[in-house]
């Protein structure tokens, strides 16, 4: 069978690599006490009020949804001050990304994110056949300075992961504006904000506020981490009224499906819910912290749902030990730092339960 060949950009594309789903880890192990810190998700899963909205959907499955996701967009727009002209919603914040990448990127074009970071940047321009530039973190947080240095003619989109997947670290204030200030014309720089419902320093950037002062920016979000309905699909970018013209003309008619547009207006109005999990991942921030001093590994001050841990030795058999016992966690190989283990912050008893695995783990593997 003679088969047409695939464009040459998919050579550079890797297959995502997502948590192991529970489903996988208990029949593989024959468990059935299998809990997920791998995906930053929320542990307290979705707003009660957005399972009913969706629910109330369903009988209307045979109706295509709001394309233009007017009542969704309105919402996002009261809820942070902004004009609906000024959101995109998609499919996940992933497909957002995706679009930004088809509106803007030829072949020639470039993008700029620091390294390591949420890998959807790359394969956005990879898709694009684009080029990247990837500039290393320092101190595990993105270096705006180098990243200001290494912008090329070409360069098109900066993705600043704020705070980052995987450290957990932040760009502040500061620094931001100074980037802002001396980005040259012509590019945008996107603020990727998926956590930004967790970050508590006082001087994390106000991207909002930089928007409406004129510059260059976007902030991508979501409803899959704090919101608790990463099953849905549904994220979104605010940004300049023309960039998100542009992002309009490109998206599919229907990207977001009614049960998810409706789930997400019911889980913005939940604030208590949102208030709920906030409070309760500090806490857990809290317990991971001091369980990771007791067991003296060194982690980095996280501005969201997860922590990034040192764990002081190759990270690939401790994850599969924590495992073996019906944990899921991410290791830092697939980040690019070996000895290092991203756990998303979980539920009191099960940052205890990892506490409890994770000493065992680490006194067998000495
Ligand atoms: C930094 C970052 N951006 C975007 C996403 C994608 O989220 P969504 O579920 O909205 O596609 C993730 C998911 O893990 C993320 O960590």
């Amino acid at each position: 069978m003679q088969l047409p060949k695939s464009r040459a950009a998919l050579a550079r594309i890797e297959p995502y690599i997502p948590g192991k789903p529970i489903a996988e880890v208990q029949e593989e192990l024959g468990l059935t006490d299998v809990i997920k810190m791998a995906s930053n998700e929320n542990p307290l899963g979705p707003s009660p009020k957005a399972v009913l909205a969706m629910q109330e959907t369903l009988g209307a499955a045979h109706i295509y949804p709001d394309g233009a996701a007017r009542a969704l967009r309105q919402a996002i727009a009261t809820h942070w001050h902004v004009l609906p002209e000024q959101v995109i919603v998609g499919n996940g914040s992933d497909e957002v990304l995706l679009l930004l990448a088809t509106t803007y990127l030829e072949p020639s074009d470039a993008i700029m994110y620091g390294t390591p970071t949420f890998s959807e940047y790359a394969y956005a321009a990879r898709v694009l056949g684009a080029k990247e530039i990837a500039v290393p973190l320092k101190d595990e947080t993105f270096d705006l300075d180098a990243m200001l240095a290494a912008i090329t003619p070409n360069t098109k989109l900066v993705f600043i992961c704020n705070p980052n997947n995987p450290t957990g670290t932040y760009v502040n204030a500061d620094a931001a504006q100074r980037f802002l200030d001396g980005v040259p014309p012509g590019v945008l720089v996107v603020f990727d904000e998926a956590y930004v419902e967790y970050a508590d320093a006082p001087d994390f950037p106000d991207v909002l506020g930089l928007l409406a002062q004129g510059y260059p920016v976007a902030t991508v979000r979501t409803f899959s981490k704090i919101y608790g309905l990463a099953g849905l699909r549904v994220g979104y970018l605010i940004g300049p009224e023309a960039v998100v013209a542009d992002l309009h003309r490109i998206k599919q008619p229907f990207n977001v499906n009614a049960p998810a547009q409706a789930a997400a207006i019911a889980a913005l109005e939940d604030q208590e819910h949102v208030e709920k999990s906030r409070r309760m991942n500090q806490a857990g921030k809290a317990q991971l912290y001091a369980i990771f001093d007791e067991l003296g590994l060194r982690c980095w001050p996280s501005q969201s749902n997860f922590i990034f841990v040192d764990v002081g030795r190759p990270s690939q058999p401790v994850y599969e030990a924590v495992l073996q016992q019906g944990i899921i966690l991410r290791s830092g190989a697939a980040f690019n730092r070996p000895n290092a283990l991203r756990v998303t912050i979980g539920q009191e008893h099960e940052n205890q339960r990892l506490g409890t695995v994770l000493k065992q783990v680490l006194q067998n593997l000495h």
